[in-house]
């Protein structure tokens, strides 16, 4: 435990000397080594090494090859696209995390589970999507993250910069169109984004695959809708102490690793996170947990949780509440406009479970009327399959992936559910 104050210390000396990004971004994989040794030195603990290592290192380590682009944003930013690469003739695929996620969520679950490899072995050229404030993009041409200016986006940006620069460069690579969008969550509600306003790259994508899909969210069951009615002092606090980014998430998960480490409090973070997304104990395998709280939470703003609890408060899907006055300069109208789901062309398959405390039914069913070109509604049978289980459920594989590679195979569904 000698180390723990060593630790401390350099965490924070860190913090202050951080203007530069990556200054933190090397002592936050310090940190990691040292907690790795510590752990290491304690046999009494199952190590799983995926902890210390980043998405392309996990790939390796899985016996597949990985590659990193840097792609940017009409307005500057720089992401990071993961890709396991496949043949000449492969066809492209996108992966897009959900909020506070990255491209590690997709290989997490690990080889011959992980939606990532099942593709890869499938012969499909697979690209991980890292969204703009999340570990591997939080660079900018010009920009800070010390500077709010940095944070002030929301999901309706990941939507029309982010994306279509992702799609763009890998169609370029490519020179072919993208194949299949899968997005997690909100993964999903930025592919709607983009489609609304940014139809002619939509059309640059054969099928989307909606996994929990995330348009309306005022049935929410889970617990933190209590938190709404606090959310702007929240806002005022993230502003204040971390430049308008969601907490600081290099922060965040030092503290979960070792508040979540062992023992009673491994139990006491598993119940936050079931309480968050649901519970699904039988699903949720405990030696991923360290893993998952490594690399999760990933970072975001916190103008985009704010755009979520306006969806939550307002029961629409409609760009940001700037307020009247504002919204009258920046829209033209005194209300934000909705997000014409009518758009939508490319078609759609919605994935969603009946456990999920975040994403309900009746949010998807409300989604399904209004989308034009549904080719599956497909409910998870699994009663207590939650919003986290799409990733790392234990029965993902065959809960869900397997139903993903027949809809990309474009074979039709046997039993769309009906929804009438
Ligand atoms: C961790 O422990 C294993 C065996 O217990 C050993 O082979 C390995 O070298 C150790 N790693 C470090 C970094 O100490
Ligand atoms: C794939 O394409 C590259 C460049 O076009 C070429 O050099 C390579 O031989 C091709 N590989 C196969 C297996 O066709
Ligand atoms: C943040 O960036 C903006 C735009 O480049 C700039 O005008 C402002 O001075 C910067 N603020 C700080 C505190 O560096
Ligand atoms: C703003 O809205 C009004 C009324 O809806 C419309 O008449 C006007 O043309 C709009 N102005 C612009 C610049 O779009
Ligand atoms: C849980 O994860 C570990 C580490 O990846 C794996 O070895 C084990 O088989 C998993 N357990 C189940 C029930 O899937």
């Amino acid at each position: 435990m000698r180390s723990l104050g060593l630790i401390y210390l350099l965490f924070f000396c860190g913090l202050h000397a951080a203007s530069a990004a990556d200054v933190t971004t090397e002592l936050s994989t310090l940190m990691k080594r040292i907690i790795w040794i510590n752990r290491n030195g304690s046999h009494n603990i199952e190590f799983n090494s995926d902890v210390i290592l980043n998405t392309p290192e996990i790939i390796t380590k899985a016996g597949y090859p990985a590659e990193a682009h840097v792609v940017m944003t009409e307005d500057g930013y720089l992401l990071t696209l993961h890709r396991i690469p496949g043949g000449n003739d492969s066809l492209p695929v996108l992966l897009q995390h959900g909020i506070l996620g990255s491209s590690a969520d997709w290989v997490i679950l690990g080889k011959g589970k992980a939606l990532a490899y099942l593709l890869a072995d499938q012969g499909y050229d697979v690209w991980l999507g890292n969204f703009r404030g999340n570990t591997y993009s939080k660079t900018h041409v010009s920009l800070s993250p010390s500077n709010s200016t940095f944070w002030d986006f929301s999901f309706n940006e990941l939507g029309i910069y982010d994306l279509p620069a992702m799609i763009t460069f890998i169609m370029n690579k490519r020179s072919q169109p993208l194949h299949t969008y899968i997005g997690h969550s909100m993964g999903t509600t930025t592919f709607y984004v983009m489609s609304s306003e940014r139809p002619e790259i939509t059309q640059m994508v054969k099928i989307m695959i909606s996994l929990a899909p995330t348009a309306f969210i005022n049935h929410l069951k889970s617990p933190i809708r209590y938190l709404v009615p606090f959310w702007k002092m929240f806002q005022k606090m993230m502003q204040f102490f971390f430049h308008g980014e969601f907490l600081r998430s290099d922060f965040v998960r030092f503290f979960t690793k070792y508040g979540c480490g062992r023992g009673f409090s491994k139990k006491i973070c598993s119940h936050a996170m079931f309480l968050i997304f649901g519970y699904d104990k039988e699903q949720f395998n405990n030696t991923l947990q360290p893993v998952i709280l490594s690399h999760d939470p990933a970072g975001t703003s916190a103008k985009t949780l704010t755009h979520y609890i306006q969806m939550i408060q307002s029961s629409k899907f409609c760009q940001y509440d700037y307020g009247r006055k504002k919204n009258q300069l920046i829209y033209n109208s005194t209300e934000p406009p909705n997000y014409n789901l009518a758009n939508i062309m490319v078609p759609v398959a919605l994935i969603y479970s009946k456990n999920d405390w975040l994403i309900s039914i009746e949010d998807v069913k409300k989604l399904y009327h209004l989308l034009p070109n549904v080719v599956d509604m497909y409910e998870v049978p699994w009663s207590s399959f939650n919003h986290i289980d799409f990733l790392w459920a234990n029965d993902a594989p065959k809960l869900v992936y397997e139903r993903i590679l027949k809809i990309m195979r474009n074979e039709k569904p046997s039993n769309l559910t009906s929804m009438e």
